[in-house]
């Protein structure tokens, strides 16, 4: 099985632009890339801050642009985003019983979770005793799972960025719950903090994934600041093999040379 993990598209008002770079134009290249190199994946998940300032015009450019992927698409939402107005825009979006866009798939043997982790006007992350109530009636089911997060669930040893990631509380009692399915738990994919991240967290393996648009340059010194620059964009294509998930990063974007070399030890000479 294959799915794709796409993250942080931050769209704007068609014709803007976010750190100079049109994020409608990477979001069209993106879509290209996976049509024509991966239309068999079974799904395509973008995991929040679907838009820079929850502009409904963004929204509205999204439903337009999600025309394309010829795969079914789960859409969850990030602390750019604002939960109201993307349900308006997007109505048959399954939520919880309290509100939140949490909802979850059952492909085959194996439930995709995805997960809200979104605390309206502030950049970092919450879920809630309610939250976790939901997650936990999930995880109760039979069957392995793979979770879906917009926010880092952990700190990332990135002092600046660490003050946005799911807040400290919140995470202890998440990492509780988590541990207690371990087991089921196949992989934890996040956003957010848009760079190439692979990890354990009490031995789950989880990942992030970079934006489509600007990257952030990861820090590990005392500072108020992150940095960020133009870096390249990617999706990833999670490949689900038995008991097996193995990731890889796609450079959609890049535009310089391709060398395409044989197996034969003389290819390489
Ligand atoms: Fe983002």
């Amino acid at each position: 099985m294959k799915i794709i993990h796409l993250s942080d598209i931050h769209l704007c008002a068609p014709g803007g632009l976010v750190e100079g770079i049109d994020p409608h134009e990477r979001l069209a290249r993106a879509f290209g890339h996976m049509t024509e190199h991966h239309a068999d994946a079974t799904r395509l998940v973008i995991s929040g801050d679907l838009t820079h300032h929850a502009n409904p015009d963004a929204y509205k450019a999204l439903k337009q642009a999600l025309r394309l992927p010829p795969m079914p698409v789960r859409l969850m939402i990030g602390n750019h985003d604002d939960r109201a107005v993307f349900l308006e825009h997007f109505p048959d979006q399954s939520i919880d019983l309290n509100g939140f866009v949490n909802h979850c798939d059952q492909v085959g043997d194996l439930r995709l979770i995805y997960c809200d982790t979104v605390r309206p006007k502030v950049h970092w992350g919450e879920f809630c005793e309610k939250r976790r109530a939901w997650l936990r009636d999930q995880l109760d089911l039979p069957g392995p799972v793979l979770l879906f997060f917009h926010h880092n669930i952990l700190d990332l040893g990135d002092p600046c960025s660490d003050e946005l990631s799911l807040n400290r509380a919140d995470q202890a009692e998440l990492r509780s719950l988590l541990k207690l399915f371990q087991h089921k738990i196949r992989h934890i994919f996040f956003g957010h903090v848009h760079e190439s991240l692979c990890g354990t967290m009490a031995g789950i393996a989880f990942s992030g994934v970079t934006s489509t648009v600007h990257q952030t340059i990861p820090n590990l010194a005392p500072s108020d600041k992150s940095p960020s620059g133009p870096l390249e964009p990617s999706y990833r294509v999670i490949l689900l093999r038995g008991e097996d998930v193995v990731i890889h990063q796609i450079p959609f974007a890049w535009e310089g040379e391709v060398v395409w070399h044989g197996n034969d030890w003389e290819d390489w000479a």
